[in-house]
């Protein structure tokens, strides 16, 4: 459910947990117990760069809580070093020190874990933090499930400690260098109608699942991801639409190449964002009328077809206006 009152924290802990991804422990600033979450939940850190105080000097940056989800002493997150990052993960990994205070906002969570009767996790590296609390949750409810966790090399594999506790027969750790890489189409082939795959990780995994998915549907399996990148279609910015503002019936052009919410801004119309991407959910605005083309990663195929809300930084228009609740 979303929560987007802002709270102070303090960075509690930091650990190295390789050389790319550090974990950080949050904690109240008053210390007073944090809000409940449950499996799949993202907070949302607002990062000052310290270049000033309008909105630009902050980065919006989310990441999947990964600790004890029964836990509201702290929060959990684990950060990878983005290489071709917008500064977000750099500024963690080289700035944020133990004993700082952050804003957040949160939890939301557009990655729910509804199992069915069987389970079966892909991780890719990072994505394995929003699979730790969900295998929690499954192995508390006695779900029959398992986890094939990938990565580049086994080294870069993190979190093994947690998995002391559980039967090793359910987990398979894959590094493409020492084990190849993973034959997605027989490890699908073990799913029927009663599996729920869930999976997290790069494009190229995620991808790859949506098309098996897309090619097995005979099979029954059910298919729940999460993306922390763009997908090929929030590339696409064809067609041109109108989009009026309903609080002052201003009328906008947007025009192809160029999103909703670039052609606002230039407007003088800000809406708050962060990933740009369509997979963080922070750019959600209300549709009155119109007819979005959704090309977000966050809302659900039934959120979809309601047409009540879109992701203004991807999505486009499918009719040739759209009435914006702004
Ligand atoms: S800014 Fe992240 S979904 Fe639009």
């Amino acid at each position: 459910m979303a929560n987007n009152k802002n709270i102070a924290v303090k960075v509690a802990s930091r650990t190295q947990l390789n050389e790319d991804i550090v974990r950080l422990t949050l904690v109240a600033l008053d210390g007073s117990p944090l809000p409940a979450w449950e499996p799949g939940a993202h907070i949302e850190l607002q990062l000052s760069t310290g270049n000033g105080t309008d909105e630009d000097a902050i980065m919006l940056r989310h990441y999947s809580l990964c600790g004890d989800y029964n836990c509201t002493d702290n929060w959990e997150v684990a950060v990878l070093r983005e290489q071709s990052g917008r500064g977000g993960s750099a500024y963690i990994h080289e700035k944020l020190k133990e004993g700082d205070v952050v804003k957040v906002s949160g939890p939301r969570n557009h990655f729910p874990f509804k199992p069915g009767k069987k389970v079966l996790f892909i991780a890719g590296g990072i994505g394995i933090t929003p699979i730790l609390p969900m295998i929690q949750q499954a192995e508390a409810e006695g779900i029959d499930w398992r986890l094939v966790y990938l990565s580049r090399e086994r080294s870069r594999l993190v979190y093994l400690d947690r998995f002391e506790e559980y039967d090793s027969k359910r987990i398979r750790l894959n590094g493409d260098v020492e084990d190849g890489f993973c034959d997605l189409v027989e490890l699908l082939s073990t799913c029927d109608s009663e599996t729920t795959v869930y999976s997290c990780g790069p494009k190229p995994l995620l991808d790859a699942l949506e098309n098996l998915h897309r090619e097995q549907k005979e099979a029954g399996w059910s298919l729940t991801i999460e993306r922390f990148t763009a997908k090929e279609s929030a590339l696409d910015q064809s067609g041109s639409f109108d989009v009026v503002i309903n609080s002052t019936g201003k009328r906008v052009h947007i025009p192809e190449g160029q999103s909703i919410l670039e052609t606002l801004r230039d407007q003088g119309i800000r809406i708050t964002c962060s990933c740009r991407d369509g997979v963080c959910g922070t750019c959600e605005t209300g549709v009155l009328a119109g007819l979005p083309d959704h090309r977000d990663s966050v809302l659900s195929e039934e959120e979809r077809a309601d047409n009540d809300y879109m992701m203004v930084c991807v999505s486009r228009a499918l009719s040739e206006e759209l009435v914006l609740d702004l």
